[in-house]
């Protein structure tokens, strides 16, 4: 669980790190600047959105007993949200057109946003 939680919060602290630095880097470095930034986020990012899946498995598990179907729920929405992330942080990286990164971007982090809200859901449920 350890491993769990800081790979959630290198994945979803980082999203809002980077969307909070990005404006004043893209004034001081241009498009130099923020290529770079998003690429090592990248790097960092992507290890933790693994780390995520294979330390959840592992909690998935470790569980003894069996699961309610609030439980269940939890776990599916969670999960559908979890790949739904991904696929708009690939969106994102993978595209130049200004709305379709905005919207992706802004996607992806709703998505983990609520992954994460669904993560400490699940813990007491
Ligand atoms: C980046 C994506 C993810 C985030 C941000 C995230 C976040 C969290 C958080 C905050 C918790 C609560 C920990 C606690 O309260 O101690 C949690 C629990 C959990 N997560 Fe995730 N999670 C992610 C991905 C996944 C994936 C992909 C899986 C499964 C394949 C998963 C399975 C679980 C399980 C099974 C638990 C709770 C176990 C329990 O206490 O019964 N998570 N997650």
């Amino acid at each position: 669980m350890f491993l769990h939680l800081l790979a959630a919060g290198v994945w979803v602290g980082g999203q809002i790190v980077v969307a909070g630095v990005v404006p004043g880097l893209r004034k001081s470095s241009g498009s130099e600047g923020t290529k770079s930034l998003a690429n090592g986020f990248a790097r960092v990012a992507w290890p933790a959105f693994g780390l995520a899946l294979v330390t959840g498995i592992w909690s998935l598990l470790a569980r003894d007993g069996q699961s309610s179907t609030a439980y269940s729920l939890t776990f599916g929405v969670k999960f559908l949200l979890y790949i739904t992330a991904g696929a708009a942080a690939i969106a994102h990286a993978r595209s130049s057109n200004r709305p379709v990164i905005a919207v992706t971007g802004a996607l992806g982090l709703i998505c983990s946003l609520i992954v994460l809200f669904l993560g400490t859901l699940l813990t007491h449920t």
